[in-house]
């Protein structure tokens, strides 16, 4: 995820696309740029930066850079670490097109191929840098023309911000995928990832639809499709102030990530191909087991991923908190895989027992969110997320990308070792498509998630309870609870009930089943009498349609059919509503929660 911002008008373009950048900053903050024409609209200057906004405010303070038309970008990295190579805005061979890009260009390996072989040079390791020389190589005297050409060899998602000395008196914004919108103002016009970053000089808006283009001027703007057909587009007048805007308009940025999830777990899925699949796992293939240390919500996307793993790639799996297994006689050899999760890659606990693991001949891989962190560097082998920056602490969107991840790991590792075939795979690939949808349709429950959570304010514990591989969700969604509004919960496995935790069941304590019609179902519901049996009041996560549990239950939040194994990736999600609703009308600061921290980087 990163920000884009662009500026035509009379004004000097640099002070108001280092505004932009700033409201932009939460989208990503490794390195940032920024491109402006010269007056005579001969030559275009870039100047780039790794590190913060300000880092580059404080660089170009003395440069005394001026122009009229200008794009910048502020970068989370995904292809390539966050070096000032691989910073946005990139240029094209001769210098003649710059471009800013939010996205992934799935097909840039092939596209890049053919363009060396016409004598470009890539001067970084990015995805974006073949935009700019495509354009610039397909250019006939029409940059739209060129533009829309370009669009269609493009495969993935993209926000494009392009500026051009062929043509200077323009600025072109291209949305496929990932958000822009167009500001309007008088004799100026912009464009942006989000609203805040051009609330300062308009609250004139056209948000950007898929598959469409704005050509700015100074005094207008044209939108049009990919075909080249004109549309018209009604502009949208704000009233925000800057600070709700820049959660988009959610409340607090927990609820603004639990909503990202539909966009953020399409993004893993699509991302998880375009890593160095052949490199990881015909090294990984012959490994005889794996355990796997993490801590908090990564620990609990492990204990998930034992499930997937041992299915599929039949390779026994442990889950270690990672403070733990550094700590005991553990016993590996070049055989274990240690696999590292970790949203930071900074954790210190995470970090430091990979690396005593590796240092004693183990392998290690690790599952991050963020680039070039700690962790990813030190590892022998990386996967990522793709969520960009996650803000609030309690981790929400990253959860279900980890589950991707280790679901997609799970099978490659079985086909790899032989154990499905390639065909197998891309089948239950294809079935993960669908969870955007799934979850996108539990979203818009929260109005009713909400009303069930204004009736547990009061609770001073919780049980959540379930089985099998939504047994790990039980203790996932504990944790978000008391994380958030620190009221007490504890995560167990249904069946272990009996062992102990039914006795604290009474007409007050509220348990929370998560009871898809999954294999184990039946066994579930079992257990739901029990409680009912003493008067629990009980909150079922139940499968659409199933008037059983419904009966049983005192409140029901349905989620639709899924295949049985993906439960655990759609099941979380009302759990995270639940505990965000439950917090935020105690009062509490939900992304800020007393004594935690996003990244612990102590031990
Ligand atoms: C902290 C955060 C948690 C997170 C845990 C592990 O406790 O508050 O949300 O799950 O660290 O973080 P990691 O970055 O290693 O996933």
């Amino acid at each position: 995820m990163c920000g884009i911002v662009g500026y035509i008008g009379k004004r000097n373009a640099v002070p108001i696309l280092l505004y932009g950048l700033q409201r932009l900053e939460y989208r990503g903050y490794d390195s940032a740029g920024i491109a402006v024409l010269e007056k005579e609209g001969t030559k275009i200057i870039v100047e780039k930066q790794v590190g913060k906004i300000k880092d580059l405010h404080e660089y170009l303070w003395n440069k005394k850079i001026e122009g009229n038309v200008g794009i910048a970008h502020t970068r989370w990295a995904t292809h390539g670490p966050p070096t000032i190579e691989n910073a946005h805005p990139h240029l094209s061979q001769r210098g003649t097109i710059a471009i800013v890009h939010n996205g992934i260009i799935e097909n840039y390996l092939e596209l890049k191929e053919s363009l060396e072989k016409k004598g470009f040079r890539f001067s970084s390791e990015t995805d974006t840098e073949v935009i700019a020389h495509l354009i610039e190589d397909e250019y006939e005297k029409d940059l739209l023309n060129t533009v829309l050409k370009v669009t269609k060899k493009l495969e993935g998602a993209y926000a494009l911000g392009i500026i051009s000395t062929y043509e200077p008196d323009k600025l072109i914004g291209v949305r496929k995928g990932s958000p822009l919108i167009v500001g309007v103002g008088k004799d100026e016009n912009l464009i942006a990832s989000d609203i805040p970053a051009v609330l300062e000089y308009t609250k004139d808006i056209i948000p950007l639809d898929d598959n469409e283009i704005a050509v700015l001027t100074a005094k207008d703007v044209k939108l049009l499709d990919f075909q080249g057909k004109q549309k018209e587009k009604k502009i949208l007048h704000v009233t925000w102030d800057i600070s709700i805007a820049e959660k988009s308009g959610f409340k607090h940025f927990m609820q603004k990530e639990i909503h990202e999830q539909p966009r953020t777990i399409a993004d893993t899925i699509t991302g998880f191909s375009s890593q160095d699949i052949e490199k990881i796992f015909s090294k990984l293939k012959d490994i005889s087991r794996i355990t796997v240390v993490a801590c908090g919500t990564s620990f609990h996307a492990g204990l998930v991923g034992k499930f997937w793993i041992e299915k599929y790639a039949k390779i026994p799996v442990e889950v270690d908190y990672a403070s733990e297994f550094r700590y005991r006689d553990y016993i590996v050899d070049d055989k274990t895989l240690i696999f590292g999760i970790s949203q930071s890659g900074e954790t210190a606990d995470t970090r430091f027992a990979m690396l005593d693991a590796k240092k004693k001949g183990a392998k290690t891989l690790a599952l991050v969110n963020v680039v070039g962190s700690s962790l990813s560097r030190e590892s022998d082998f990386v996967l990522y997320t793709y969520c960009g920056p996650e803000i609030g602490v309690a981790a929400t969107k990253t959860f279900t990308a980890q589950l991707v991840v280790l679901y997609l790991f799970a099978l490659k590792l079985a086909e790899y070792r032989g154990l499905i075939s390639e065909k197998e795979f891309d089948q239950k690939y294809r079935n993960l498509l669908h969870l955007p949808t799934v979850v996108e349709s539990i979203l818009k429950e929260e109005k009713e998630i909400k009303n069930i959570a204004y009736n547990y304010t009061k609770a001073d514990d919780f049980l959540f309870l379930a089985r099998g591989l939504n047994y790990p969700i039980a203790l996932e969604g504990a944790l978000k609870l008391k994380e958030i509004s620190y009221i007490h919960a504890e995560g167990y496995p249904a069946g272990e009930m009996k062992h102990g935790p039914i006795a604290l069941i009474d007409e007050n304590m509220p348990v929370v089943f998560i009871a898809p019609k999954d294999s184990l179902y039946e066994k579930t519901l079992s257990n739901i009498q029990e409680v009912k049996a003493r008067k629990g009041k009980i909150i079922s996560i139940a499968t659409k349609g199933d008037k059983v549990v419904k009966d049983l239950s005192d409140e029901t939040i349905y989620i639709p059919k899924t295949k049985d194994e993906l439960y655990p990736i759609v099941s979380i999600v009302p759990l995270q509503l639940l505990s965000y609703h439950i917090a935020t009308f105690l009062g509490k600061d939900v992304d800020q929660p007393r004594n935690l921290a996003k990244t612990v980087t102590v031990e």
